[in-house]
């Protein structure tokens, strides 16, 4: 559904200039890699709870890319292990996004310039919605989603919010 794209090159408002590239499906070590430099606050966050691992099943899950499935990678330069991830999970014309940055790169923009390129990339392949799941205690999430769009709708289940950002 989304295509592949090569690597290309973001500049986030204060940190260091990002490659970024599609994960190929499988990639499980990427998808770990990042999850290694994640602090535990920052996992729980992430996964909704405490994350101390991921079992390889989860993993496996998490390296899915088919045609509903996109993920974009970030890279800084002199560093080859990855910094941040974001991820699209596609149901019709909407999708569902998670995304981490690994704790020694957050508060750079990293976050705000990923999700920025997963969205477009994701508006040019048709998608109209972007749902995310964050903890109302999660301001930076709950930040990084605002700057999606200005038409949101935000809907909350106990701690947890759902926001409807709509970007066609
Ligand atoms: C959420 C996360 C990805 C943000 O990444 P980041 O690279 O640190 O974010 P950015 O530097 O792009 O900042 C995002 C915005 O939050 C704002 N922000 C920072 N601290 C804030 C605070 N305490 N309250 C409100 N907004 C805040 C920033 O100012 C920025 O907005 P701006 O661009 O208008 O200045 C990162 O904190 C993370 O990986 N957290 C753990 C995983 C997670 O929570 N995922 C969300 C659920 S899927």
């Amino acid at each position: 559904m989304l295509g592949l794209m090569q690597g290309r090159v973001l500049r986030p408002r204060h940190g260091p200039a990002l490659t970024v590239r599609p994960l190929r499906h499988g990639d499980t070590k990427t998808v770990l890699a990042v999850f290694e430099r994640m602090s535990d606050q920052s996992r729980r966050a992430r996964f909704h709870g405490p994350k101390p691992t991921l079992s390889s099943r989860e993993l496996a899950q998490l390296a899915i890319v088919d045609e509903r499935h996109y993920v974009l990678v970030a890279y800084v330069h002199g560093d080859s292990t990855p910094v941040a991830i974001a991820r699209l999970a596609c149901n019709g014309d909407a999708a569902e996004i998670a995304f981490a940055v690994a704790d020694e790169y957050q508060q750079l923009g990293i976050g705000s310039a990923l999700t920025a390129e997963l969205a477009a990339d994701a508006r040019a392949a048709g998608i109209r919605e972007i749902i995310a799941h964050v903890s109302s205690d999660n301001p930076v999430a709950i930040a990084l989603v605002r700057h999606l769009s200005r038409a949101l709708h935000i809907s909350r289940s106990g701690s947890e919010l759902a926001i409807r950002a709509a970007i066609a």
